[in-house]
């Protein structure tokens, strides 16, 4: 189990800056990340229907793949669907909302904080109910600021980072974080990350962007570690024993990189790569209708 794979799956390419950050985290791990490109974006879509292809794709990797944990690295599939997946597949399943929570209460100064994501995220209440829990843990208490950004992901899908169109849609869509004078912004989808030299530029440099990415990334990596969780379900601390997960035991081992996608495996091997900044060397078909 030690040897076995870490399965990582998003809508697309934004689970990417997950599997990035792990790659230096845990470099010893082998990763199998899935791009569900084939149905995506999952933002704009029913909680009900995210939640089936959540457990079509966990399925998919525990059954192709045997990994040892699932990654939901796409916060629309974390707040759809987590709750199920931690109760209906036999290995760890880590989410993307929790660890983000935790690090922006942290970060913030005046305790004014924001969070974007997709629409079907913020519409999902997962953030509000998480920053509620979270300040309830903490004993703190914070003005937040949810705020919706359809139309940042098509831009990260088409590999349009820096164009004066996705700053000008900045602009507009960041207004009401900028107008509630947030000193935090949580990047709260995993496509986000790529367009932080925009978002930085257009929200100030005086705002800390949090990405849940990241901050997930070292959630894993500490898990990988310490062989414990954070169980959503049951906000309990539980030895991942019982589910059997460990790191590779061999420090000097270096961890492969397999990508899959349900759409066009040319363009993910290209733009993969450029996002990436790894050069992706091939791209395995993912059929759904077989
Ligand atoms: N990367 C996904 C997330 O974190 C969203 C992308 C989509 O809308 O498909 O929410």
């Amino acid at each position: 189990m030690d040897d076995a794979p870490i399965g990582i799956f998003d809508s697309g390419f934004g689970g990417l800056s997950i599997l990035r950050a792990l790659v230096d985290l845990v470099p010893g791990e082998d990763l199998v990340y899935l791009g569900d490109t084939g149905r995506y974006p999952y933002g704009p879509r029913p909680l009900e229907e995210v939640r089936g292809f959540a457990l079509e794709i966990a399925d998919y990797l525990i059954e192709r793949f045997s990994v040892k944990m699932i990654v939901v690295a796409c916060n629309t599939a974390s707040a759809a669907a987590l709750e199920l997946l931690e109760n209906s597949i036999p290995v760890p399943v880590i989410g993307v909302i929790d660890a983000g929570v935790r690090a922006m209460l942290q970060v913030t100064r005046s305790g004014r904080v924001g969070v974007i994501g997709t629409v079907g995220t913020v519409s999902s209440g997962a953030y509000q109910r998480q920053v509620l829990k979270a300040q309830n843990d903490l004993g703190t208490e914070v003005s937040l600021t949810c705020c919706a950004c359809p139309g940042f992901v098509e831009f990260v899908e088409r590999g349009e980072l820096h164009s004066e169109q996705v700053h000008i849609l900045a602009e507009r869509l960041l207004k009401p974080v900028i107008e509630n004078r947030v000193d935090t912004l949580l990047l709260g989808c995993t496509h986000y990350p790529f367009l932080a030299r925009t978002l930085q530029d257009v929200i100030g440099s005086g705002v800390v962007l949090v990405s849940s990415a990241e901050e997930s990334a070292f959630e894993i990596r500490d898990l990988l570690l310490d062989k414990t969780i954070h169980s959503h379900k049951t906000e309990a601390l539980f030895s991942l024993e019982s589910k059997s997960l460990s790191t590779r035991p061999d420090p000097n081992l270096v961890g492969t990189q397999t990508y899959l996608s349900s759409g066009n495996t040319v363009k993910f091997k290209n733009l993969g790569s450029q996002l990436l900044g790894l050069e992706i060397e091939s791209v395995l078909q993912v059929s759904w209708d077989l």
